[in-house]
């Protein structure tokens, strides 16, 4: 299994070393732009195996996208980060042309790959890849709604004062800040609706504190986070490569599924060796619903701005 990572910035670097630290591939690509910059960051992390105990080779390369063939999967990290105050989708004008270009060399090389486009805004990078390159839907899978799940559980399981392995809960939608619906409807813990324990005000606040958890960490750390982002790419690189058919929030092209189409947005599916497998149908709340149409007309209006 060989996975290429794009991108040797903190999210690229930290989701390589996820993906090692597990021990599922038997190679990991870091490619970069900046010059010996991802051969640097593969020493480092080739040098950690013995501590980590993982096997996982991993090599680094300038731009040379031929060391990138035959990979299984490719993840697109590579693009300019947010500074505090931005939003996701004022990266659209820079980060466009870099996903362009990135996904085309990848498909040239790998042509049988699967695609996971990291990079913001993330559900218009995911659409544009759909638009760029010829590879099934299936194969072109868009990360964010595994990000804000677990930062969702992460606010969920410091309302309830639980720990996080007793709490679930799923976040659909586009990845940004107004875009993104917590499902409170669905969320539990330990399979008990956390309605339960929580008023219907701390279960907003939750709401909204997952929905600027990006920005917030921004804010704290002067650029965006990578540990989460980085931990939830590998998630959904092990369901893949091992075949797990595991459930997660993922930004894919619905063509009529919830109502929408012509989009790429956050919707359950489940991953396994062929990407995406099937796209689950949840049932919503009236609420949920409302604020689902009002994100795809976000995100369309994002993807708006693509020069296609
Ligand atoms: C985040 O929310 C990188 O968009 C990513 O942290």
């Amino acid at each position: 299994m060989k996975v290429t990572v794009v991108g040797a910035g903190a999210v690229g670097a930290s989701c390589a070393e996820y993906i090692a630290i597990k021990n599922f591939a038997s190679e990991v690509v870091i490619l970069d732009i900046k010059e010996g910059y991802a051969e640097g960051k593969a020493m480092d992390l080739m040098q950690t195996a013995s501590l980590n105990n993982f096997d996982t080779k991993i090599t680094g390369s300038t731009s040379d996208y031929s060391k990138t063939a035959n990979s299984d999967i490719c993840v697109i990290t590579s693009g300019i980060p947010r500074k505090p105050g931005m939003t996701r989708e004022e990266l659209i004008g820079i980060n466009a042309g870099i996903v362009k270009s990135v996904s085309s060399s990848l498909v040239e090389h790998s042509p049988n790959t699967i695609i996971i486009v990291v990079s913001n805004p993330m559900d218009t990078m995911t659409y544009l890849v759909h638009k760029t390159i010829d590879l099934p839907k299936n194969k072109i899978i868009g990360m964010g709604g595994a990000l804000d799940s677990a930062r969702f559980k992460y606010r969920l399981a410091e309302a309830l004062e639980a720990p996080i392995s007793d709490v679930d809960g799923m976040v659909i939608g586009g990845h940004s800040d107004k875009g993104m619906v917590p499902l409170t409807s669905h969320a539990t813990r330990n399979s008990i609706k956390v309605s339960e324990f929580l008023s219907e005000d701390r279960l907003n606040q939750v709401k909204e504190d997952t929905k600027v958890g990006g920005a917030t960490l921004t804010k704290l750390l002067g650029t965006s986070a990578w540990y989460a982002p980085g931990a939830a790419v590998s998630g959904l690189v092990q369901a893949i490569a091992c075949d797990q058919k595991k459930i997660f929030p993922c930004s894919t092209m619905l063509e009529g599924e919830y109502g929408l189409s012509d989009l790429c947005i956050g919707v359950p599916v489940v991953l396994g060796r062929n990407g995406i497998e099937k796209i689950v149908d949840v049932p919503l709340s009236e609420a949920e619903k409302q604020h689902m149409a009002e994100s795809a007309d976000g995100v369309k209006k994002t993807n708006g701005l693509l020069e296609l």
